[in-house]
């Protein structure tokens, strides 16, 4: 990991019908700011970055739903800035740009004084990535407030979304989520706290996993998700015979 002095701060904002957050990523010292998945309303996002007297010199993309990027373009029209995107998830056709970058699995990039790690975490996409820049972690779609991504569209992959979970569980307890949507009852929480109460991460058994994301998770469980226990989960596990 290279030399960092991370002092970034995360502004949310709350757009579209969606519940969808879009996140601007503000280095304290320099005011340089990233936008991750600007959606809905190009206006709200340049009159927040305006009001935290910050410059913003980047899109991250955490993948390519209509609902993270259809403020892509308006944005681009008022600020010529870089936008990030994984390969990957550049080639499943859902956004054009004229010039992307693309970012690979954990490349550093600089915002500031501060650095922002890429996280590749397929499975809602194949080409979702977080970024993380200690003890902020945006995840996109990959992982919710007590929740997680679909896994059921075309460009999704649940075997892939296990992994990237697990790979998030190795990340420090004290690490910040911001996630895509407001989807849970707060609208953050430690990672921490999050392996008590979200069943996703609760879950330890890769079959259970993958039922309880693709199949039962509709029986048990709606938006405003409310945290769930590890009783919980063993007594769901115990009923679809995977104890
Ligand atoms: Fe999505």
């Amino acid at each position: 990991m290279p030399k960092t002095k991370n002092i970034c701060t995360i502004k949310t904002l709350s757009l579209g019908p969606m519940d969808n957050f879009i996140h601007l990523m503000i280095d304290e010292e320099s005011r340089e700011a990233f936008v991750v998945d600007p959606a809905w309303d190009s206006q709200a996002i340049l009159d927040e970055l305006d009001n935290q007297g910050a410059n913003l010199v980047g899109i991250f993309l955490t993948h390519s739903h209509a609902d993270h990027v259809s403020a892509v373009k308006d944005l681009l029209s008022v600020v010529q800035v870089p936008v990030y995107i994984s390969q990957e998830e550049y080639r499943l056709g859902y956004i054009k740009l004229d010039n992307p970058t693309f970012v690979t699995d954990n490349q550093y990039l600089p915002l500031g004084e501060s650095q922002v790690q890429v996280i590749a975490t397929a499975g809602h996409t194949i080409g979702s990535v977080c970024y993380y820049v200690t003890p902020h972690l945006i995840c996109g779609d990959t992982l919710f407030i007590d929740g997680c991504g679909r896994c059921n569209f075309a460009e999704s992959d649940v075997d892939e979304m296990w992994e990237s979970l697990q790979r998030i569980k190795t990340l420090p307890d004290d690490t910040i989520l911001h996630c895509g949507h407001h989807y849970g009852q707060k609208k953050t929480d430690s990672l921490g706290n999050q392996k008590q109460t979200n069943p996703y991460l609760l879950i330890d058994n890769k079959d259970f996993f993958i039922d309880f994301r693709m199949n039962l998770q509709g029986q048990y469980r709606s938006i405003p998700f409310a945290p769930s226990s590890s009783v919980e989960m063993r007594e769901i596990a115990k009923e679809h015979n995977y104890i």
